[in-house]
């Protein structure tokens, strides 16, 4: 059901959220579970020339950005902080000096204007962006899947999740952009080398699934990348003949495998009907078809994002606090940044 149908029984609450755990500078208005705006300004261009984000500047450009990303998002809204009645920020997890800009910001304004302040963990936020657009039932398993994250939920009920599994290394996204790089397809690659991978075969290179063993007190579903990440760079030395669009569609066949394989399973394993895909990395064009038609003949529902709430966004952080906020949770002012912080020890809402 779209959200406007569902707004309307919390309507009226209007949240200001900021989001900026990473890369992205993000400010959403929300009129209980109604968008208002959604203003994202990314970094790429200051972190392009290192191939990755460098946190020391990762800040620095969410201090200049935070406020007229804020303007912008209030602006298109068309409120003012005066029209507000909470005000929400991500605490973590992520880089810490860029979670405290977005946190500190969201904190002076809730002080200043005597506002309800909700800090809002990064991560439910993702496995909540779902309900931005369409009711979907719990239980569902979410792959979050990333530049920063690799990792599968089960997400029992709201403020119900339980951590089934993530990668021990590199996340997806990663890998994607540090192959991209090495095919010399810029920054961040993950897009351009989807775009090649359409004109290469993806069996003209067996690069290696990892299948974890499973020790005891290990998570089942867990990931892996940078062995494949190695096995591509090796390849890629010590090829004779340049192919790379084969090398990319053979490492996305590959990446692809592990993803969709290891999330039916844990979708499979704990009998959830549904699995919901979030993160930029569920752009992929391969990903979303594997996962799609090899979830149709499992009998599971694949649930996908739009891709503006499926990556970094200020929207899917108020739709979390609001949610909070009308199960009455109130956060104080002493919220810290923290740049690890588990959702299974989230307190219930
Ligand atoms: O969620 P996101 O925008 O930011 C964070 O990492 O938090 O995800 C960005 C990641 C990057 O690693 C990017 O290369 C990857 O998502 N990505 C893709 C595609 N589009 C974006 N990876 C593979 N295929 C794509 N089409
Ligand atoms: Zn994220």
């Amino acid at each position: 059901m779209p959200v406007s149908q569902r707004a309307a029984s919390v309507a009226g609450v209007k949240v200001l959220a900021i989001e900026s755990s990473c890369d992205d500078t993000a400010a959403a208005v929300l009129d209980g579970r109604a968008v208002l705006s959604n203003v994202v300004v990314s970094q790429d261009e200051v972190h392009r020339l290192y191939g990755g984000v460098v946190p020391e500047l990762a800040s620095r450009a969410h201090m200049s950005a935070i406020t007229p990303t804020i303007e912008r998002a209030l602006d298109e809204a068309d409120c003012g902080l005066a029209d507000l009645d909470a005000v929400a920020a991500t605490y973590g997890p992520g880089l810490i000096g860029s979670l405290i800009v977005g946190l500190c910001t969201a904190k002076t304004i809730a002080f200043a204007r005597g506002l309800p302040f909700v800090g809002v963990n990064h991560l439910e936020g993702h496995l909540l962006s779902v309900q931005l657009e369409a009711a979907v039932d719990f239980p569902y398993v979410a792959l979050l899947v990333s530049g920063g994250h690799t990792s599968l939920y089960l997400a029992r009920a709201f403020g119900d999740y339980e951590l089934l599994g993530a990668t021990r290394d590199d996340a997806a996204g990663e890998a994607f952009d540090k192959v991209a790089k090495l095919l010399g397809l810029g920054y961040p690659g993950g897009r351009r080398l989807d775009e090649l991978a359409q004109s290469g075969d993806p069996v003209a290179h067996h690069f290696p699934r990892a299948r974890l063993k499973v020790k005891r007190g290990d998570r089942r579903f867990d990931f892996s990348f940078s062995g494949i990440k190695t096995a591509v760079a090796l390849h890629v030395r010590d090829r004779e003949r340049a192919d790379d669009a084969d090398v990319a569609a053979s490492f996305q066949e590959a990446v692809v495998d592990m993803l969709v394989d290891t999330s039916l399973s844990a979708t499979r394993h704990v009998g959830a009907p549904r699995l919901v895909v979030a993160g930029g990395v569920s752009a992929n064009s391969r990903l979303r078809q594997r996962v799609v038609g090899d979830a149709g003949t499992l009998g599971i529902e694949v649930v996908i994002p739009s891709l503006r709430y499926c990556t970094d966004n200020a929207a899917m952080i108020g739709l979390a606090a609001t949610m909070r906020l009308e199960r009455g949770q109130r956060d104080g002012l002493d919220v810290n940044a923290a740049a690890v912080a588990d959702l299974q020890q989230l307190s219930p809402p």
